[in-house]
């Protein structure tokens, strides 16, 4: 029988859980607050912020909402940033990517204190995810750890193949699962015979950015699949990168999209955001 990995349901229990331990934290007087900054109104954008500030309120959690325009300069967000950088009430800081294309994303990560990082994408974290000492791991990829282990799913000494390799989540998906101790394959638009490199993996995540691109062909008989990907189809429906009705029997355990990594990413966020009042609040 395939386990249909239920990340909507495992999102519930990480944030039931932080909204107790939040609770504790209040009671001894220790506020949390998470600055969100959205440059522009991009639909997908909009949802997604709605979403962290959704979960914040819920959590217990502090939301400050900054929307700037679209034609905002740089040096505006740098500013903005600036002042939650100095601010001691907010404990992380959210900048919505992508920022529009007269912007530079990579010098806005950069700005951005490090011990405020709950996105996890400051050099800074990356360099500590990769040697394994304390700090913000990327919220998609330490969400994957996180269902794969909350559905049992043994990852060391495994063939884990990750297909993507952005900064968002192919490359820190890779150092998550050797951080777990599996052996990793990183593929890639560049990679040669790409449907043999996954029917070797016994956990295959897909992060490619196309609908329903792996199918059956690419799945080893009882692989766990993890699907980073939504898109919309033909009929308005949302679907992954992977064709789940395809892939599901020759599978042990699958994500659904939606509801499968999704959820998971704003869970980690506000995890993050625990993690930050934890290791540098005052
Ligand atoms: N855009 C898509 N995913 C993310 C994310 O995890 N964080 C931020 N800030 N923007 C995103």
């Amino acid at each position: 029988m395939t386990q249909i990995i239920d990340g909507k349901k495992i999102s519930a229990e990480i944030k039931d859980e932080l909204k107790q331990e939040v609770a504790a934290m209040k009671a001894e007087g220790k506020e949390i607050a998470l600055a969100v900054i959205q440059v522009g109104e991009d639909p997908a954008s909009s949802v997604y912020v709605r979403n962290k500030k959704k979960a914040c309120e819920y959590i217990g959690i502090t939301s400050v909402s900054y929307e700037i325009p679209e034609d905002s300069t740089q040096q505006e967000l740098l500013d903005l940033v600036e002042k939650c950088n100095k601010d001691p009430k907010i404990n992380g800081i959210l900048v919505q990517l992508p920022l529009p294309p007269h912007m530079d994303e990579d010098a806005v990560i950069h700005a951005i204190d490090p011990k405020k990082d709950v996105d996890g994408f400051h050099p800074v974290s990356v360099g500590n995810m990769v040697i394994g000492n304390d700090g913000f791991l990327p919220c998609t990829p330490a969400g994957i750890i996180e269902l794969l282990k909350r559905s049992g799913v043994e990852i060391g000494g495994k063939e884990c193949v990750v297909v993507g390799r952005s900064n968002i989540v192919g490359k820190p998906m890779s150092m998550l699962l050797l951080r777990e101790n599996g052996t990793v394959t990183v593929c890639h638009s560049r990679t040669r015979n790409l449907r043999e490199v996954c029917s070797r993996a016994d956990i295959l995540v897909v992060a490619v950015g196309r609908p329903k691109f792996i199918d059956a062909s690419y799945v080893k008989e009882g692989a766990v699949i993890i699907d980073v990907g939504i898109h919309r189809n033909e009929n308005n429906k949302l679907c992954g990168d992977v064709d789940f009705d395809a892939v599901k029997e020759k599978t042990s355990a699958i994500t659904p999209v939606p509801g499968g990594v999704g959820p998971m990413t704003i869970a980690m966020l506000m995890k993050n955001c625990v993690q930050s009042k934890k290791l540098f609040g005052e």
